[in-house]
């Protein structure tokens, strides 16, 4: 299985994704969690980390509380999309595991170094990493693939009309990591916007009864209302089928001046725009998404 590191902000679709991969033993091996302020800030993110792994069971997984704030701004925006408590008003429990302890940023390097080449896969924004390479400036040695939901590359926002939540909390995070060299593989709002919440797929979720699927049923209606598109999930579908994906291979930036682009995705992908430069990114613009909701509603049923 494919061990990696959970980098997110849950968030119903971080809990989504969570739920989705913890589904999959077979083929994924979750071996750590670091949390970042995002959707909501950082205490009940790391709460919901910990409610969401006590509910699957799987106390094992040690969660790290990383960054509280974004590089340069005094706290980040928060969605409106995931509730004040960031699970759309679930009813699961506070959690009773404890931290680990060590801040994300350098037990991300700790990992990566230990690992020899660890695969992260990121979903919120993304000062956890950006820190630990500042910490660490040999860390992309360390890390084969960094598969992250954020971005719109081709189509615009949802946070600004230029640029997507992730991106949008924190650029020059974003910018660090798109310029760090190791490769990646982003999965933005061309590709999560196609990936949208069906009304079988709530009740098929409902139908299979167990708590894990009548949680994820309760945050894909609760949630859904509101944005509903599976964009977390959307990582974890990419690491398990990849074939069911479209993709291009570009030059990704990002905007990090202080205005109405900031966070914004300049992706090359044509001779002409990448000028000589060699693509730092994988950018995915499809999926077949009859085919996601199956992987996802199958790793409901297998858990
Ligand atoms: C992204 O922003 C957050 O609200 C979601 O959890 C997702 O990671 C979508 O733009
Ligand atoms: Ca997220």
């Amino acid at each position: 299985a494919l061990r990696f590191v959970y980098d997110c902000d849950p968030g119903a679709d971080d809990a989504l994704a969570m739920l989705f991969a913890l589904g999959r033993r077979d083929a994924l091996d979750m071996i750590g969690i670091t949390c970042v302020a995002g959707n909501v800030g950082l205490e009940p993110v790391l709460n919901n980390a910990r409610r969401i792994l006590e509910l699957a069971s799987r106390q094992d997984i040690p969660v790290y509380a990383g960054a509280a704030r974004p590089f340069m701004a005094p706290s980040g925006k928060v969605s409106i999309m995931h509730g004040s408590d960031g699970l759309a008003g679930s009813a699961l429990p506070a959690p009773t595991m404890a931290l680990s302890d060590g801040h994300a940023a350098t037990e991300l390097s700790r990992i990566a170094r230990a690992e020899g080449q660890l695969h992260i896969c990121a979903t919120g924004p993304l000062t956890n990493i950006a820190l630990a390479l500042l910490l660490d400036p040999e860390l992309p040695k360390f890390v084969s693939t960094i598969t992250l939901m954020g971005g719109a590359a081709f189509c615009p926002g949802n946070t600004t009309p230029l640029a997507e939540f992730n991106f949008a909390v924190d650029p020059h995070a974003a910018a660090i990591v798109f310029d760090s060299g190791i490769p990646i593989t982003m999965l933005g709002l061309d590709v999560t916007r196609q990936a949208v919440v069906t009304d079988e797929m709530i009740h098929e979720a409902q139908k299979i009864g167990t708590p894990v699927a009548l949680e994820a049923a309760y945050l894909l209606i609760n949630y859904g209302a509101k944005d509903p598109c599976l964009h977390d999930p959307s990582a974890i579908a990419w690491m398990l089928e990849p074939k069911i994906f479209t993709t291009v291979a570009g030059h990704v930036s990002i905007c990090t001046d202080n205005g109405a682009a900031a966070g914004q995705v300049v992706a090359a992908v044509s001779e002409r725009h990448l000028a000589g430069r060699a693509p730092n990114c994988t950018i995915v613009t499809g999926v077949d998404s009859t085919a996601f909701l199956e992987l996802f509603l199958n790793a409901l049923r297998d858990f």
